[in-house]
Order: C-alpha cells, then sequence, then structure tokens
C-alpha cells in the first residue's frame, strides 16, 4: 500500500522478481511481424509464453493444433520462448501460468483504441498483469494474418510476409484446395 491506501504491485524490473510474460493472439497464421514482436519479446521477459487463443467460436484456416506446431517451428531458436494455447479468458490463463506481464503489438493508431479497451479491462479483471505495449517494426507494420489469408487464398504469393516453414504449409494447403 502506498501513503493514500492504493495497493502497489511489486515492480516488473525489481531484481528478485521474473518476467513472465504472455504474448496472446489467434496467429491464423502466424506472420513476420509476429515473429519480430516474439524475438523483441524474449529479449524482455526471462520467459515468454505465446499463448494461441482457442476460440470455438470462429472458423480459422488453420486449427489450433497447426497453428502450434508452426508456432513451435517458428521460434525454435529462442531458448526462453514456450508455445502454447488457451480457451476463456485471456487474465485467467494469465493467472494459471503465473504470467505478470502480457505483451502486444500495435502497428497503426487504428490498433490502438481496441488494444486500449482490451488493456484496461484486463487491468481491471487483473492487476496483477501488467499489458505491454510494442510498437510493430515498421517493416512490418502493414502485415495482418486476415489479408494475408486474403491473398493466399485469391492465389497471390504471401512468402514474403510469413516465417518460410508457414509459407510451405500456405502452398501445401492451397494445393489441396480450389482457388476461386
Ligand atoms: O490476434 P488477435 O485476434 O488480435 O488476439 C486477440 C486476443 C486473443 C488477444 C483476445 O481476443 C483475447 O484475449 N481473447 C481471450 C478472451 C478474453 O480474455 N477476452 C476479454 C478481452 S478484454
Amino acid at each position: 500500500m502506498d501513503t493514500r491506501g492504493v495497493r502497489i504491485h511489486s515492480s516488473l524490473s525489481s531484481p528478485e522478481r521474473r518476467v513472465v510474460a504472455i504474448y496472446p493472439g489467434s496467429f491464423d497464421p502466424p506472420t513476420n511481424g509476429h515473429l519480430d514482436l516474439v524475438a523483441r519479446g524474449s529479449r524482455l521477459a526471462d520467459q515468454l509464453i505465446v499463448a494461441i487463443l482457442n476460440n470455438t467460436q470462429k472458423q480459422p484456416l488453420f486449427t489450433v493444433e497447426e497453428r502450434l506446431e508452426m508456432m513451435r517451428e517458428a521460434t525454435a531458436p529462442f531458448a526462453n520462448v514456450e508455445v502454447d494455447s488457451f480457451a476463456g479468458l485471456l487474465v485467467d490463463y494469465a493467472g494459471r501460468r503465473g504470467a505478470n506481464a502480457i505483451l502486444r503489438g500495435i502497428r497503426a493508431i487504428s490498433d490502438y483504441e481496441s488494444e486500449l479497451q482490451m488493456a484496461l479491462m484486463n487491468r481491471r479483471m487483473r492487476p496483477e498483469t501488467e499489458t505491454i505495449f510494442l510498437m510493430a517494426g515498421e517493416e512490418f507494420s502493414f502485415i495482418s494474418s486476415r489479408m494475408i489469408k486474403e491473398i493466399h487464398t485469391l492465389g497471390g504469393d504471401v512468402s514474403s510476409f510469413v516465417p518460410g516453414n508457414i509459407a510451405g504449409r500456405l502452398r501445401a494447403r492451397l494445393g489441396r484446395q480450389t482457388v476461386k
């Protein structure tokens, strides 16, 4: 408690405290922008958990199992990065994993409003977990999974927007589909 009676949470940077950060998302599919955030997040956190939302309401291009595999392959070079999936509230998952930070990327001002709302909601529900925003690398700031899916299903080449292993999977997937 401080002098105003406000509860203070110990600093993320205090020497005795490990930073366990969750990087949540749909990752359908993972992009070079996501991987840039993983690389930078892994330097900030002691442990970074990439958490793929298992959303039964949405019809994804890749199943959760496929996304877990793709993300695990792409993040293999990072020793302190783990890839997992979760369902339900992010803050509940953060509690189960003992995470004290949530990592999110912001590409443009258009991301800001919804990200702010989500961060404030999450903070109200679980003040112990602080949301940390990283600005997307400028070379990735126009990349989105939604556009990659659209370009890919219309027969465009998305190989410069996604890690190599994921480009391969997208090509294999297209081979099995009819492009309309
Ligand atoms: O990659 P996305 O789709 O932008 O990620 C959104 C995600 C998964 C971070 C968000 O939808 C989420 O945390 N969902 C879990 C359910 C939840 O906690 N909802 C309340 C958020 S305020």
